[in-house]
């Protein structure tokens, strides 16, 4: 198999179209299968909090939990970035993300550490950047706000909110940012977004033309309760194993054919 992916790979592969696959995991096994099938980046997600927890949001995700499922998926991983996500007020001070970023790094193996958000956030990506911890800034829907929000829902439609998610993406790659997520942002917006910056992008719910893609494992295996994203694709559909489910995935997505137009917002 091929060498382990680094973030200079990453970028490579933006600056040679090529596509980013990536998919959520919380265990061994199933950072072995991801690993198997040619996965670029693994995230431990906090939707851990939702999909093996079985909380409503991913609010109550601690610390613990993303050491615990980081140390699990990187006893399974071998060759993909591993990037584990920083939980819901893991950052209200520069010094405590440095702590809990470290954290993530030394007990849970993780190679990029990602966070929610920009404005307050910027200082400190610009902190982690500075001491050389590789950090992906997560713009759009961002799920630990719902609350705040008020819903799961497209971010970025209003002109003004466009126009900012524009420039907290280009302030965010000035501080240092190693990567950028895109959640649930209109199509024609995220596309701008990926031109503009040279960090790579990996979007969900954000079309085709971000650098890469990424979903949460339950979701491709049909086995999240109720009705599932409209962004997502169950790939077990058609499929014999699940192996051969994210094997389809990872084709799909460095094809160019996942997403399609059913699949992103307009
Ligand atoms: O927690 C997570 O799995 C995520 C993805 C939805 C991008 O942040």
């Amino acid at each position: 198999m091929s060498a382990p992916i680094t973030l200079s790979r990453l970028r490579q592969m933006k600056v040679q179209g090529e596509k980013i696959a990536c998919l959520t995991a919380y265990d061994a096994s199933f950072a072995r299968v991801l690993d198997a099938a040619g996965m670029d980046v693994i995230l431990v997600g906090d939707s851990l909090g939702m999909v093996i927890q079985g909380h409503k949001t991913t609010v109550p995700v601690t610390m613990e939990d993303m050491v615990y499922h980081s140390q699990a998926v990187a006893q399974g991983n071998e060759h993909a970035l591993l990037m584990v996500d920083m939980p819901f007020m893991a950052c209200p001070t520069v010094d405590l993300a440095l702590v809990n970023a470290t954290r993530l790094m030394q007990e849970g193996g993780a190679e990029v550490v990602k966070l929610e958000g920009s404005g307050v956030q910027l200082e400190i990506v610009t902190e982690l950047a500075r001491r050389s911890i590789p950090v992906c800034a997560h713009l759009g829907l961002q799920p630990q706000s719902v609350h705040k929000i008020g819903g799961y829902r497209v971010q970025g439609r209003e002109a003004d909110a466009a126009k900012a998610m524009l420039d907290s993406s280009l302030a965010l790659e000035q501080a240092g940012a190693d990567l950028l997520l895109l959640e649930c942002v209109p199509e024609p917006l995220a596309t701008d977004i990926t031109a503009a910056v040279e960090i790579p992008v990996i979007g969900i719910g954000a079309g085709v033309h971000c650098d890469g893609q990424v979903l949460v494992l339950q979701d491709i295996l049909g086995v999240t309760p109720g009705k599932p994203p409209r962004f997502s694709k169950d790939f077990m559909q058609g499929s014999g194993s699940i192996h051969e489910a994210v094997t389809r995935y990872v084709a799909e997505v460095k094809a160019g054919s996942f997403p399609d137009a059913a699949h992103w917002f307009k």
